[in-house]
């Protein structure tokens, strides 16, 4: 079954069609691959999706609902959550803290409320969620530092801790593994597989083709904002319009 389904989206920005009717579904419960060389459209998919934009034309159908043009918050609220191309951790907070922001995403707290401000009940049951997804993420021992003290592959788990607390129902990561080593890139596969494995489902934007390869169940190729391909990986890696694609953009 189709969580969710785009429907012949297109995205213009002027006379630039960084998407032109774009159409992909994402199984329930899988890990979907969208990839394509820099300015294929990716991010802007991304942002359509989660409703920092609306699409020119399409629908954008989750759970059997349309959210085209929603808000941001109401689309987190229906359980849709990305971790951001950019970092987005609150760098001047603790670890724990970033991942209590994340626990009222849903709830549509600012953050002062989110860290200090409610009642206790909430607030202790936002504290036990909290520590749970820390544990959960391998990140308990990390939980009173800085999240600007951390190393790559933590900043990148806390990430997605911090998508993880609002309780999603599908993350949509953005290169999570972008400059990553191979050990950094391995347990960042793992963690990915983890998260999945609880029925949250993944659409996953990502450069590295043995994490895209080694995780995706599907993927969708993309290039100058239109569909290239889809298909299995073995089917992707062999497609000449794929190969051609990257070869082109200089990958
Ligand atoms: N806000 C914007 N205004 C104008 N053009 C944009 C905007 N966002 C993205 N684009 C353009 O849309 C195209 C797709 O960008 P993007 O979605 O970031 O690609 P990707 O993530 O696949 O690298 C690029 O040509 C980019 O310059
Ligand atoms: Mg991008």
């Amino acid at each position: 079954m189709a969580l969710l389904e785009i429907n012949n989206v297109s995205k213009h920005f002027g006379g630039l069609a960084a998407l032109d009717e774009v159409s992909f579904s994402a199984l329930e419960g899988e890990i979907h691959g969208l990839i394509g060389p820099n300015g294929a459209g990716k991010s802007t998919m991304f942002k359509n999706i989660s409703g920092f934009y609306s699409p020119t034309t399409g629908t954008i159908r989750f759970n059997g609902q349309d959210i085209q043009g929603l808000s941001p918050s109401s689309i987190a609220k229906l359980g849709i959550v990305r971790t951001f191309q950019e970092t987005t951790l609150f760098q001047e907070l603790t670890v724990f803290e970033n991942v209590l922001v994340g626990c009222h995403l849903e709830a549509e707290v600012n953050l002062l409320d989110a860290l200090f401000g409610l009642n206790k009940k909430v607030q202790q049951k936002a504290n036990v969620h909290a520590l749970k997804v820390l544990d959960f993420m391998g990140l308990t021992e990390r939980k009173d530092q800085l999240a600007i003290e951390l190393p790559l592959g933590s900043q990148r788990a806390l990430a997605i801790a911090i998508a993880l607390a609002a309780k999603p129902k599908l993350i949509l990561m953005d290169e999570p593994f972008a400059g990553m080593n191979p050990e950094e890139t391995r347990q960042m596969m793992d963690l990915t597989r983890k998260v999945n494995e609880t029925g949250v489902t993944i659409v996953l934007v990502e450069h590295d083709m043995k994490a895209v390869m080694g995780l995706c169940e599907n993927i969708t190729v993309l290039n100058f904002g239109t569909l290239l391909a889809q298909g299995k990986p073995d089917e992707i890696r062999q497609n000449d319009k794929v190969i051609n694609a990257y070869l082109g953009g200089g990958h």
